[in-house]
């Protein structure tokens, strides 16, 4: 038997070491004994780190959902599998049980089958966060199509680029959404999208808040007619082990958003035993994941990793400010959640409120508490510990990214000791590795350098989606023969690890990643601009900030500050989306430069953060009286 819920640390110390001196019997045991499968694997792991080239279980046979949905009908058809919290707090909440959720998601899938979507073909979602999301996710794994969930908060222009790429057949959305007090017209922004993407055939629509809006004749159908007409049962499509799940977009260092390819079996097995240790999940918890499925976070951990282990996983509509800061803690007190799962930003926000918001529910129900997406300060650890936790929760503070497809270090609670800010230990079978400037491995304690991961797990991405020399070169051309995370992290004399924060040209602003090429590009397409560069600084809630440098044209430079600002914000809401609007835009004559015509990133950092000391080694530096200026006039 393997230990499939670790309850010890001298037992994490042994699955770990199992896990990592034979991974293959170990990965092998867990499929075998958790999973439902048409066929078993003829070789467990295949890898060769050059091509790069990875395969989990290779030659079996399943499908994701009969193991999220089937299964479960046996013992629990009428146990809650969602239960969904509406924006709106006096509308009711709907709870969806794992027949229902069964019906609703072969149903579409029947739907999807009836409007030509097959095995492979992509589909594009950007759905609020309503019941629809996770049924249209699963119904495309039902059929074996590919979907490529677009967070509902992107603009048309980044919808486009993603649907492009990806070549999708059909979208499904929603009339619109409700965020807090507003609604957002989501159809107009797929209808623009929709102007420069010829391949799509056919638009779903669900109604949500019911404003009237444009059906594309011969393209746009309503959704519930067609779902009520749709029999309830589909049968599910086998699927190769290494077939695509989906694709799922992050930014990089280029305009182009990166499209991580996720596959059905290591995903499946690897989201599914991350969930079980990491919220230390039990029959009948309620568990709470405050993600946009949108996200990695929701994919692996609202809807695939609960599911494949028969939770009941709640997913909100709405905003932590809506109607005031206590949603959260009334969401808490209303289910009786026990497992809540947070973004940092979330929690800087909510902790500047006054503490009434929080001290007038009762937050007894829950036992663990975790954090995601980016490094958590101590402030903020520390009143999360004391006035949500209680000091009776552990924190799960839980490193991991869109590529790795699931949790990789963390603290598993009630097992692991935690220390604030570090996310401590390597999970089951993850092999961490930090490495100098050089290409050198550093070994033992009390060291710092970049994050690599040194051996395969189950659910890493496979490729980027149709680019693998880019997938090559962003993961495994740094350090040749390792992935490479993009963050940087240090080793504590315990062994445990601390995420130190990115070291490459993403930017994490309240939690999302923000590739600085794809803002730049907006800013640019300013006639006014000649170039631009922007860096991130230090910001009480969001963690970080964006602080753009913009030199104008000869023939701008008396236009009017106030406007050009926010004709730039208003370029790149539409390009990228609202979360990427620059909080300052200093105007400059120049940006520092080397010899070589790079941009000193750093000194612009130093600038943006009011450190002005000391810049360090300026020598190479083309133009250094544009320092100088640029520290006179900093905003
Ligand atoms: C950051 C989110 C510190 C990190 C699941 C990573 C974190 C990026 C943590 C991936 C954490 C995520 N502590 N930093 N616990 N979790 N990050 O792809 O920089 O949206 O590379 O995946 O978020 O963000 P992504």
């Amino acid at each position: 038997m393997s230990q499939y819920s670790i309850k010890s640390l001298a037992e994490y110390f042994d699955v770990y070491r199992k896990s990592v001196s034979d991974p293959e019997r170990f990965w092998a045991e867990i499929a075998e004994e958790h999973f439902e499968w048409h066929r078993l694997w003829d070789r467990v792991l295949y890898w060769d780190p050059v091509k790069p080239e990875v395969r989990w279980y290779d030659g079996a046979r399943l499908n994701i959902t009969e193991n999220c949905l089937d299964r479960h009908l046996r013992r629990r058809k009428d146990q809650a599998a969602i239960i969904f919290e509406p924006n709106d707090p006096d509308s009711p909440a709907v709870t969806i049980t794992y027949g229902e959720l069964y019906e609703r998601v072969n149903a579409f899938a029947n739907v999807l089958k009836s409007q030509g979507v097959g095995k492979g073909d992509r589909v594009c979602i950007y759905l609020p966060m309503i019941p629809e999301l996770a049924v249209a996710v699963l119904a495309c794994a039902r059929i074996g199509a590919i979907h490529s969930v677009v967070f509902a908060g992107f603009s048309s222009q980044a919808l486009a680029s993603r649907i492009a790429d990806a070549d999708c057949k059909l979208v499904i959305t929603a009339d619109g959404s409700y965020r807090g007090a507003k609604t957002i017209d989501l159809k107009r922004i797929v209808d623009v999208a929709l102007e420069s993407c010829r391949g799509v055939e056919r638009v779903l629509v669900v109604k949500r808040v019911g404003t009237e809006i444009e059906m594309k004749q011969g393209r746009d159908l309503w959704l519930a007619p067609l779902l009520a007409e749709a029999p309830k049962t589909c049968e599910p499509e086998v699927m190769d082990a290494e077939d695509p799940l989906f694709i799922l977009y992050t930014s990089g260092s280029t305009g182009k958003p990166k499209g991580m390819v996720h596959t059905c079996a290591g995903y499946m097995v690897y989201t599914a035993y991350t969930f079980k240790n990491i919220f230390a999940y039990r029959d009948g918890d309620v568990y709470w994941c405050t993600a946009d499925i949108g996200w990695i976070t929701g994919h692996s951990y609202i809807v695939y990793g609960p599911l494949l282990n028969g939770a009941t996983t709640v997913m909100f509509e709405g905003v932590p400010s809506y109607p005031d800061y206590g949603r959260f803690w009334q969401i808490i007190e209303k289910h009786r959640v026990n497992q809540f799962y947070t973004a940092p930003t979330a929690i800087r926000a909510l902790a500047r409120q006054d503490l009434s918001y929080v001290t007038r529910y009762d937050l007894s129900s829950l036992k663990v508490i975790g954090t995601v997406g980016e490094p958590i300060n101590e402030e903020a650890w520390h009143w999360y510990n004391e006035h949500i936790g209680q000091k009776r929760c552990p924190i799960v503070d839980t490193w991991w990214q869109t590529e790795t497809g699931g949790i990789m270090i963390s603290p598993i609670p009630y097992v692991t000791p935690t220390i604030p800010t570090f996310a401590t230990l390597p999970f089951i079978g993850i092999r961490p590795a930090l490495m100098d400037a050089e290409g050198r491995e550093l070994e033992g304690h009390q060291v710092e350098g970049r994050l690599c991961i040194k051996f395969p797990w189950p659910s890493m991405a496979r490729t980027i989606w149709g680019d693998h020399q880019r997938y090559k070169d962003t993961y495994f051309s740094t350090f040749p023969g390792m992935y490479f995370t993009g963050d940087g992290a240090l080793r504590d004399a315990a062994g445990y690890y601390r995420i130190t924060g990115r070291v490459d040209d993403v930017i994490i602003v309240s939690g999302h990643n923000l590739g600085t090429a794809p803002i730049e590009n907006a800013i640019n397409a300013h006639p006014a601009v000649a170039e631009s560069a922007i860096v991130g600084f230090p910001h009480d809630v969001k963690g970080n900030a964006l602080y753009g440098f913009v030199v104008l044209k000869g023939d701008a430079s008396d236009a009017d500050p106030d406007v050009l600002r926010r004709e730039i914000n208003g370029l790149i809401a539409d390009s990228v989306g609202p979360i990427a609007k620059l909080d300052k835009i200093q105007f400059a004559t120049g940006l520092p430069k080397t010899r070589s015509g790079k941009i000193m990133r750093r000194i612009l950092r130093k600038i943006a953060a009011g450190d002005m000391d000391d810049f360090g080694d300026v020598s190479t530096l083309l133009n250094p009286d544009v320092v100088e200026e640029l520290k006179q006039n900093a905003v």
